[in-house]
């Protein structure tokens, strides 16, 4: 039981983007993808969600090709429904799947610490209430596979490690299978069971490291910091490679 990403190739015109990308995620894992802006993430993630499509290559989950019901997307900008409550927004993505259930909506914003904020419009929340919201919307629907693209990006670092935590808890408790984008080799250490690290553009697959450390993890830990070390110097090495 696993998720595929199989030999995955994307041209935008003359830009090559994604060159042959492999890496398998097993099922309720945890995967990171690092690599530098620019070099094919949120394209990549787009393609595993079918939004976007690879001009060669394939995305299998659990030995078919995987379906749009199975994906959960919380986007790099959260694209909430402006004319739409948190609460409201939630519920769109439930009414799409054909659900009206307003408890289980509610349920899912007390859980990202977002309970009495249910009427407000995404103007009013703040950038990190927001992606909150935007992660509800993903989860809400039950999705088998929970695709993340840098979603706490925006957030300062206090407020990033408590999410990072929270998450986790969803995690554990519903053990989807996860992959998240993110620029922070710490965030990524935090978070993974292995880190996939892309090149630059063009992107392929440069190194694929397993953590194997127990969870909850420290920072401060000598694993923990030997784990960010290998993965700084596998991106240094890309930036410090000649050009193909
Ligand atoms: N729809 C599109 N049409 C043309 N080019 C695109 C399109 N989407 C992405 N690109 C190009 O593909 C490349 C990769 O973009 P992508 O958004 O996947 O990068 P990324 O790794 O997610 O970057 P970041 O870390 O900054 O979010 C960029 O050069 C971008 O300009
Ligand atoms: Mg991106």
């Amino acid at each position: 039981m696993a998720l595929e990403v199989k030999n995955v190739k994307k041209r935008f015109g003359d830009l090559n983007v994604l060159d042959g990308v492999s890496f398998t995620v097993e099922d309720g894992n945890f995967a990171c993808i690092v690599g530098e802006s620019g070099c094919g993430k949120t394209t990549l993630l787009k393609i595993i969600a079918g939004i976007e499509r690879a001009d060669e290559g394939e995305i299998i989950y659990n030995g078919r090709p995987v379906k749009k019901e199975d994906i959960g997307y919380v986007f790099q900008d959260d694209r909430l429904l402006p004319w739409r409550t948190a609460l409201g927004n939630i519920q769109f993505a439930m009414e799409m799947r054909g659900i009206t259930d307003k408890e289980k909506a509610k349920s899912y914003l007390e859980l990202v610490g977002l309970k009495g904020f249910e009427s407000y419009y995404p103007h009013q929340l703040s950038g990190g209430m927001r992606q909150r919201v935007g992660i509800c919307r993903a989860l809400v629907v039950n999705p088998e596979i929970l695709l993340m693209d840098e979603p706490f990006a925006s957030l300062d670092a206090q407020t990033r490690n408590r999410m990072q935590m929270e998450l986790l808890k969803i995690w554990d408790r519903d053990r989807k299978t996860v992959i998240f984008v993110t620029h922070s080799i710490d965030e990524a250490v935090f978070l993974a069971d292995k880190i996939v690290v892309l090149s630059k553009r063009p992107a392929r697959v440069i190194d694929v490291v397993d953590i194997d450390i127990e969870r909850p993890r420290d920072r401060t830990d000598e694993k923990f910091i030997s784990y960010r070390r290998k993965i700084m110097r596998c991106l240094s090495s890309i930036n410090h490679a000649p050009q193909t």
